[in-house]
């Protein structure tokens, strides 16, 4: 099988991490029927602290092809990566073009493939927020109508692909893969010295936010930071700013408004993260991953938003719902410091195991075997 594995922007590194790992166990196991993988960066994401640095924590190897596509508005960032993409596709033959989550690159990997004949496979299928307002649903959307191999992470997520008339043979529930990456890293991330470097105490709060919807109007970024303020008055919190949100809070002069005992700081490694991310008392975030990844490591989770795609992590996990109201936000703190905590409950298949499944799963299909176009040129990036 020759398959080409897309990525683009942060949160899909973790994702192509357990994939390229379990595609190496299966290499080592079947000498005689390798899966020869590629590895596209597309480069939505080009910043060190966005990208290389992920490469580095969780050992990717280098891309095999990057595409470099850059910032740029979502048609032209969509429109890059096609005409980039289809370059490659076209001569390169391949079996399968695989692409994970919902980012902008998703979306343009599996439009230039299917578009190209190509089979695809998507790695976090059926999510649904039900909001078309987020870029990231219409991506999911646009992605799971036109793969071949929908990889779920719960049972949920099949039973909105069905509700969308997906057919049932298309569908695999294979768990969450970003818990594959949580699992494997836990013990890397206790060797970070980033508690120290930044001279935390043993009590603080994490904060990420970088949603259009809470960072992109003054007047909301503003309201969201006033809450912000009184809660650093209790417990000291530790805000690694992505860049679209560093960019606002310049552009809209509230570097000053921000109290002191909120530090602001460079976006963080994935180890440093997780390092900060097992020892803080909750997590306060609007990040889609970091939902599933507190829920695994039972911290209380606020997520600033008004739905999720991820409603297990509330059902069954740590997380819950704030929207960006500075009042529930600091209800919903006040209550985690008085202690109240949510048990988590059981999450099938979340186990470090949903890469293996996949790549399992991916070589008993006849049709992404066959063709034996001998080897690939290059040396393939497994
Ligand atoms: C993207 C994803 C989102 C994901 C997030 C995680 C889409 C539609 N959105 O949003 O799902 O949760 O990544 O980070 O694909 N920028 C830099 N350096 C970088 C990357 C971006 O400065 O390395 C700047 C860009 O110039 C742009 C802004 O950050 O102004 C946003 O980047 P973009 O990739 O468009 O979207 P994200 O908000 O990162």
């Amino acid at each position: 099988m020759k398959l080409f594995l897309i990525a683009g922007a942060r949160p899909n590194f973790m994702k192509i991490a357990p994939i390229i790992r379990a595609i190496k166990k299966h290499n080592n196991h079947n000498k005689n029927f390798p899966i020869q993988c590629k590895l596209v960066h597309t480069g939505q994401h080009y910043d060190h602290e966005m990208s290389s640095t992920f490469f580095n924590d969780l050992s990717i190897p280098e891309p095999d092809i990057h595409l470099n596509v850059g910032s740029g508005t979502h048609a032209e960032q969509t429109g890059k990566v096609m005409i980039g993409l289809e370059k490659i596709l076209l001569k390169e033959k391949s079996n399968l073009v695989m692409v994970v989550g919902d980012v902008n690159s998703t979306l343009a990997g599996a439009l230039t493939a299917a578009k190209l004949h190509i089979p695809v496979a998507h790695v976090e299928a059926g999510l649904r927020s039900y909001d078309r307002r987020m870029p990231e649903e219409i991506n999911r959307l646009l992605t799971d109508s036109i793969s071949d191999y929908l990889f779920t992470p719960t049972e949920e997520a099949n039973k909105n692909l069905i509700k969308e008339g997906i057919p049932p043979e298309k569908i695999h529930f294979v768990g969450d893969i970003m818990i594959d990456n949580l699992f494997f890293n836990l013990k890397k991330a206790d060797k970070s010295k980033i508690v120290e470097k930044l001279r935390l105490n043993s009590s603080y709060t994490l904060l990420t936010l970088h949603r259009p919807s809470n960072v992109d109007e003054k007047k909301k970024l503003k309201n969201i930071f006033q809450a912000l303020n009184k809660i650093s008055q209790k417990i000291p919190i530790v805000f690694p700013a992505h860049p679209r949100t560093k960019k606002r809070i310049e552009e809209f002069g509230l570097k000053n408004y921000l109290d002191r005992r909120i530090k602001l700081i460079e976006p963080l490694g994935f180890l440093d993260f997780l390092k900060l991310m097992k020892g803080a008392q909750f997590v306060i975030t609007d990040s889609g991953g970091i939902q599933e990844e507190t829920t695994v490591l039972q911290i209380p989770c606020l997520t600033l938003r008004d739905t999720t795609e991820r409603p297990i992590t509330i059902t069954n996990g740590t997380n819950t719902l704030c929207g960006n109201d500075p009042k529930k936000i600091i209800k919903e703190v006040e209550k985690i410091l008085k202690g109240k905590k949510k048990k988590i409950k059981s999450l099938e298949f979340w186990d470090g195991k949903t890469a293996e499944r996949i790549i399992k799963i991916l070589v008993t299909k006849p049709n992404l075997n066959k063709g034996g176009n001998g080897k690939w040129k290059k040396k393939s990036g497994n």
